[in-house]
């Protein structure tokens, strides 16, 4: 996968939804019989300035096929047709659960009958004789529309995002417990083994000493294997603290401990890992620091896990003001599924970090093509140090 061109990409997102929303057509279907009203309706759109693009039915099987083809924005429906009438076409949106706005245009309603299709659900219902209204009705309904679309949406996102909070802590308090019971082994295991390994051959040179027994050879041989196992007590010191807190980070800075990280990475588990750094910031901010290696380490993890790789790439590169990293691996890359989990609680995880500096997250996965995981974080003052 071509990074530079993730990399672009997340750039112009930005700039296209601004786009989006300066400007706008609307999308009218005309449900009308009458091609003198239409025709009205257009000509006082147009009067008022209105930029749209409209398409035209009588019919009850064509209507179903232009609201699911021409996907419109809003509809505007006389109240008797021949055939079909306005209110139907309205229940069969309403039975979809399709949101559109929509519009009553009659030649004559009596005030009750207007009530009661405005209470049904119907945004607004436009007399033939004051057409002067409509631009402004379609700008209010579908205005309306959308409002509430977003409301519900934002109810949902809000929903989804409590949801993954609530995991996300339970995540954490059994991560914080796992990785106690993993130090609380490699203390044991490691530590322990070789201090006990190291009482051993004191007490042995003791023993030796006092009983008369030791020869310089001995001695040698008996400093020998006790220096061996304090070198091994200092190399386990170093692994297990460097994992807790990585001391390169303060020392020397983000891309050199993404390079010991690559380089320890490709040494214990087999699986080549370049980094191109090359023209990454050297100076950020501590905070962003260990962010951007927990990202790395969690990546990382995440290709040993689940990708079945033989190559993993890390790239960071600052473009402008916004700071780009990727993790990007030739494994059999993620399922749609996975991604949009909310089980997926590494991922979420990560995205949580990296929108804790403003930033985002993009994961793209190709099968067979593997994974890249990148991340875009603005380098603002207080990303800096
Ligand atoms: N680099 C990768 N390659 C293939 N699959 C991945 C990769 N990273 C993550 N996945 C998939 O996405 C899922 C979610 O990842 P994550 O949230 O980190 O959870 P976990 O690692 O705890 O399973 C994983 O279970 C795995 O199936
Ligand atoms: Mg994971």
């Amino acid at each position: 996968m071509n990074y530079q061109s993730v990399f672009s990409e997340l750039v112009h997102d930005r700039e296209d939804t601004l786009q989006d929303t300066l400007k706008r057509t609307y999308r009218i279907l005309f449900l009308e019989d009458n091609p003198d009203d239409i025709e009205l309706m257009r000509h006082e759109l147009s009067e008022a300035g209105m930029d749209f693009i409209s398409e035209q039915t009588d019919k009850r099987l064509d209507f179903g096929k232009f609201v699911s083809d021409f996907k419109p924005d809003i509809i505007l429906a006389d109240y008797s047709l021949s055939t079909f009438n306005g209110m139907q076409a309205f229940y069969i949106l309403r039975k979809e659960d399709l949101l559109i706005p929509f519009i009553l245009v009659t030649g004559a309603l009596s005030e009750q009958l207007a009530l009661e299709c405005l209470k049904e659900g119907v945004d607004d219902f436009i007399l033939k004789s004051s057409f002067k209204r409509l631009p402004a009705a379609i700008a209010n309904a579908v205005k309306k529309k959308e409002v509430e679309q977003e409301k519900n949406l934002i109810a949902q996102e809000l929903r989804k995002s409590h949801d993954e909070l609530q995991l996300l802590v339970e995540r954490q308090q059994s991560t914080i417990e796992d990785e106690r019971m993993s130090i609380a082994r490699d203390l044991h295991d490691e530590l322990g083994q070789t201090l006990t390994a190291l009482k051993i051959d004191i007490t042995m040179l003791r023993k030796k000493l006092s009983s008369g027994t030791l020869t310089d050879q001995i001695v040698i041989t008996e400093f020998d294997s006790i220096t061996k196992l304090i070198n091994k007590l200092t190399g386990s010191v170093k692994r297990i603290s460097s994992g807790l807190r990585p001391e390169t980070l303060d020392e020397l800075g983000i891309i050199e401990s993404i390079r010991w990280q690559a380089a320890e990475f490709e040494k214990r588990y087999e699986i080549k890992c370049s980094t191109f750094l090359n023209s990454g910031p050297t100076v950020l901010d501590r905070n962003l620091s260990i962010a951007l290696f927990r990202i790395v380490q969690e990546s990382l993890t995440n290709v040993v896990r689940h990708a079945n790789a033989t190559q993993v790439e890390i790239f960071l590169e600052q473009i402008d003001d916004f700071l780009f990293l990727a993790v990007s691996d030739n494994g059999k890359g993620i399922h749609e599924d996975q991604l949009k989990s909310s089980q997926s609680l590494g991922l979420i995880g990560l995205r949580e970090r990296v929108r804790l500096f403003n930033g985002k997250l993009n994961i793209r996965s190709e099968e067979a093509n593997g994974t890249m995981v990148s991340v875009m974080i603005p380098l603002t003052q207080s990303n800096q140090s």
